[in-house]
């Protein structure tokens, strides 16, 4: 019988490809039995519930069969181990997407490439100035998650010591574990990513990692999914102190729900850091279609100004850049190809705070860094036009005021002032305006 001449209250499910497919009429018993074991609080200490299992058992309602398998279902949540869960659970198909530059994305990534060697242009991969502490922490992280890194910056921002810290795009997990040594055992990071072969080269790792960092509990966790459905890899509202990725959002072919999501999955006044590919125009279509270019991170730039838009509809009015680089293309046959096209890779933060204003206001604020990030004794860069120094009072706009207030910096700053008294627009220009580069939306 076709899926759509069942009856809606048939309840039904198997097993496709070793995925769970179910229908709705399941789900409340699926419930109703995990919720007496002790495997559910296992997943509500992980940050999930019974909401999160209802949307998993929800998807794919058009390709469910009708067989009896409820205890199969349980047996197999049961025995499964956190990872291979995710794997398991997750159903959204590459066609839920955009099936063919999906499916050339995960081929290029799982089998074209087998090590950052093998980038056919600097896009992916460009050498950023990495924090000493992060070289010490990269010299303990395993060789064969090392060689097949391919990101575009260094996107671990400061104080990420006990907060929930998601890596969109994680790869084989080398930021991943990198933000697992910062947060520290009371912390936890999840990796995302669509990619088997990334993420098992990631999972073969993580105990020797753990190991690695002293760690007795891991604090690691690489879930299969996309990144434009966090829901189903079980990442709920509010839920992440601070969103990572690194050279991974140019490849969505749907960028809007991805930064939805993370507006979504981010507690109020956390904090998204990532370093991707942007384009100083719109990529033509035929560009986009080309699978080197695309995979290559180039395509699938976003048009800086359409970024700022995005971000603008999405409630974010205001982001910041903190470094950016040309991206240089030696390749004579893809520099042919995209012509005056400059590509940058920029590290970029934005905030989850609903007091952010669409220009710089002066509220006559005064913001002083106390030095009192262990990795930044002396100064806290924001971005590429505000530097603190250690004990300096420094004149801000109101979005700047709450960037480090309102947020996990605030214990490190001393703000004077609220928004109380009103001086107009604040004079503020980034340090690279005059080149129109690197401007965030605001100051
Ligand atoms: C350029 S690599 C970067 C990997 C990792 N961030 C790093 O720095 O090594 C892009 C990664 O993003 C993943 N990816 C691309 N599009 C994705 C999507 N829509 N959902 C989940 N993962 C995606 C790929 O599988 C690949 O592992």
């Amino acid at each position: 019988m076709k899926a759509s001449s069942r009856p809606k209250s048939e309840r039904f499910c198997s097993f496709v490809n070793d995925q769970i497919i179910t229908s709705t009429g399941y789900i409340n018993e699926v419930i109703q039995q995990v919720t007496s074991t002790r495997y559910i609080s296992r997943m509500h200490q992980r940050g999930n519930s019974t909401g999160y299992i209802n949307k998993v058992l929800e998807q794919d309602t058009s390709t469910r069969t009708s067989t009896g398998c409820i205890n199969e279902v349980f047996n197999k949540i049961l025995q499964q181990d956190t990872s291979t869960r995710y794997n398991n659970e997750v159903t959204m198909s590459d066609s839920g997407l955009n099936g063919t530059v999906t499916s050339r994305v995960k081929e290029y990534y799982g089998n074209v490439l087998k090590g950052s060697n093998d980038l056919k242009t600097t896009a992916c991969c460009i050498s950023e100035s990495i924090p000493h502490h992060h070289k010490e922490i990269l010299a303990l992280v395993h060789d064969e998650v090392i060689s097949r890194f391919y990101g575009c910056g260094s996107p671990i921002p400061e104080a990420l010591q006990g907060m929930v810290v998601l890596d969109l795009g994680c790869g084989t997990g080398r930021d991943v574990y990198l933000a697992s040594k910062l947060a520290g055992e009371n912390g936890y990071v999840i990796g995302v990513d669509m990619t088997r072969e990334q993420l098992d080269v990631a999972r073969r790792h993580l105990q020797t990692q753990m190991d690695r960092f002293g760690f007795k509990t891991p604090n690691v966790d690489f879930r299969k999914g996309y990144i434009e459905d966090l829901a189903s890899p079980g990442i709920e509202d509010n839920s992440v102190d601070v969103v990572i990725s690194n050279c991974v959002i140019n490849l969505s072919p749907d960028k809007e729900s991805v930064y939805r999501e993370i507006f979504r999955v981010l507690k109020p006044g956390g904090e998204l850091y990532f370093s991707d590919v942007f384009a100083d125009r719109r990529v033509p279509r035929e560009l986009m279609d080309d699978p080197v270019l695309y995979g290559e991170c180039l395509s699938g730039a976003l048009y800086t100004e359409d970024f700022r838009r995005m971000l603008r509809n999405l409630g974010c009015p205001d982001y910041r850049v903190v470094t950016g680089h040309d991206i240089e293309i030696d390749d004579a046959g893809i520099a042919g190809k995209v012509g005056m096209i400059n590509f940058r890779s920029l590290t970029i933060r934005a905030f989850k705070l609903d007091s952010l204003e669409d220009i710089c206001e002066d509220y006559g604020q005064v913001a002083t860094y106390l030095g009192t990030l262990p990795e930044a004794p002396h100064r806290f860069i924001l971005d590429d036009h505000h530097i603190f120094q250690t004990g300096k009072p420094m004149l801000v706009c109101g979005n700047t005021a709450a960037m480090v207030q309102d947020t996990r910096y605030g214990d490190h700053f001393h703000v004077v002032d609220d928004r109380s008294v009103h001086y107009g627009a604040f004079d503020c220009e980034p340090a690279s305006a005059s080149e129109g580069k690197n401007q965030g939306s605001c100051c």
